[in-house]
């Protein structure tokens, strides 16, 4: 065996197989062509390293696999600072969209960006990510809403896809309704059929997209047109995702089961009955802390939901209104200090459980798995969620690549 890149006098490496972290103590990982060749302890490695490959000395640290972040809406036009100050002096989320800020605030921005401004600003985006130990991340569309605009912020992920320093997954997301078509039911009516009828399927054949969402709530798209959406994502073939039960519940979650998403996201409000929905369909249940303290929501019951049998992922929900955020390892931490999660399922939640919700088999490390890893400045899996707002990471591999 004959190495690419080894990883040696690694104290401890998680790597996700078996039962719980899948803890290997003085361990040795080892990757060639952007696959792991070997994971497991030193003395169980008989391989070589090639002469151009790259001997790292881990000094005893923490080795993970890459993060994944399932839910994340990374390209946007502009900021929204302004709006944490209006929230700070008490005005709600929903009063402020109502009154033409919020996400239209982020609309008006993204239409107004060139293309070479938001292909940077979300390549720089990315970048941080990486820095903060994530390998995947879904791009959500949903700042343009206009079809045109939709399918250029699809193409844009396409030409970041090709630059970016992590692996992308595109997903075309219904966002809310566009501000001229809000109180003229006919319009409204037929942006949803377009949406639905000639978007989503295009989408689809040119392969811009893996997956589609709709946000369900008030204030964007009701339960019959997230059903219309959803059903035309599922017959074009993409994966499904639901922005479900946040400010009010909408029986989006039990939708999002019924049609087989991959994913319900936020889920503040969900019942025992939607949990039960989401765990018999293999729905994974992707709650997003950052949001969660932003608009200081009530917390989505994460022991239930595991109790109940639900896959549960973390995503940083990185937005400009919401969620301005891109850090995985402090939605660990919130998700154990806030939602009651072992630092077992929080590492299992945005690693396995993430990929699950994008339709992937990713965040381990076993033979054959892609060489996506992250060396800590740690020496326990309990370390990244513990220290709050600190960027741990040394160092970090997609495919095997620094
Ligand atoms: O996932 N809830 C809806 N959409 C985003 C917020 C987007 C924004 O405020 O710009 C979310 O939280
Ligand atoms: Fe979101």
């Amino acid at each position: 065996m004959i190495a690419d890149l080894l990883i040696e006098d690694i104290g401890a490496l998680v790597t996700m197989e078996g039962p719980g972290l899948g803890l290997v103590e003085g361990a040795t990982l080892a990757c060639a062509g952007g696959r792991v060749v070997y994971a497991g302890p030193r003395a169980g490695f008989a391989g070589q390293l090639a002469p151009e490959g790259e001997r790292v000395d881990a000094a005893g640290r923490l080795v993970s696999p890459g993060l994944c972040d399932p839910h994340a809406h990374p390209m946007f036009g502009g900021d929204r600072a302004g709006e944490l100050a209006m929230r700070a002096r008490g005005d709600s989320y929903a009063d402020i969209q109502a009154a033409g800020g919020g996400i239209y605030s982020s609309v008006r921005a993204t239409r107004a960006a060139g293309d070479d401004v938001l292909v940077d600003r979300t390549l720089a985006r990315l970048g941080r990510m990486r820095a903060l130990g994530t390998t995947t991340v879904e791009a959500k569309t949903g700042y343009a809403l206009d079809l045109p605009g939709e399918l250029r912020m699809l193409h844009l992920y396409a030409e970041v896809a090709r630059r970016a320093p992590v692996r992308l997954s595109p997903t075309l997301l219904a966002h809310v309704l566009p501000a001229e078509v809000l109180g003229d039911a006919p319009a409204r009516a037929s942006y949803v059929s377009a949406f639905a009828n000639e978007l989503i399927p295009q989408a689809a054949a040119e392969r811009l997209a893996q997956a589609c969402d709709v946000y369900c709530d008030q204030g964007a798209f009701t339960i019959e047109e997230a059903r219309a959406l959803l059903e035309a994502g599922r017959r074009a073939g993409l994966g499904l995702h639901c922005h479900a039960e946040q400010f009010t519940r909408s029986g989006a979650t039990a939708l999002a089961a019924e049609l087989g998403a991959w994913s319900a996201d936020h889920l503040e409000r969900v019942t025992d009955d939607d949990a039960r929905g989401l765990a018999a369909a293999g729905t994974v249940a992707v709650l997003l802390p950052g949001a969660m303290i932003t608009l200081d929501l009530p917390r989505p019951p994460a022991r239930r939901l595991l109790e109940l049998g639900a896959f549960v992922a973390l995503g940083t929900d990185c937005n400009p209104g919401s969620s301005m955020t891109e850090s995985l390892p402090l939605q660990m931490s919130l998700a154990c200090m806030q939602l009651r999660m072992t630092v077992e399922e929080a590492w299992l939640a945005v690693t396995r459980r993430a990929a699950h919700a994008l339709g992937r088999d990713g965040g381990r490390l076993a033979v054959g798995a892609a060489a996506d890893v992250v060396l800590w400045d740690a020496t326990s899996p309990a370390e990244v969620p513990y220290q709050l707002g600190r960027n741990l990471v040394s160092r970090v591999w997609v495919g095997g690549k620094a």
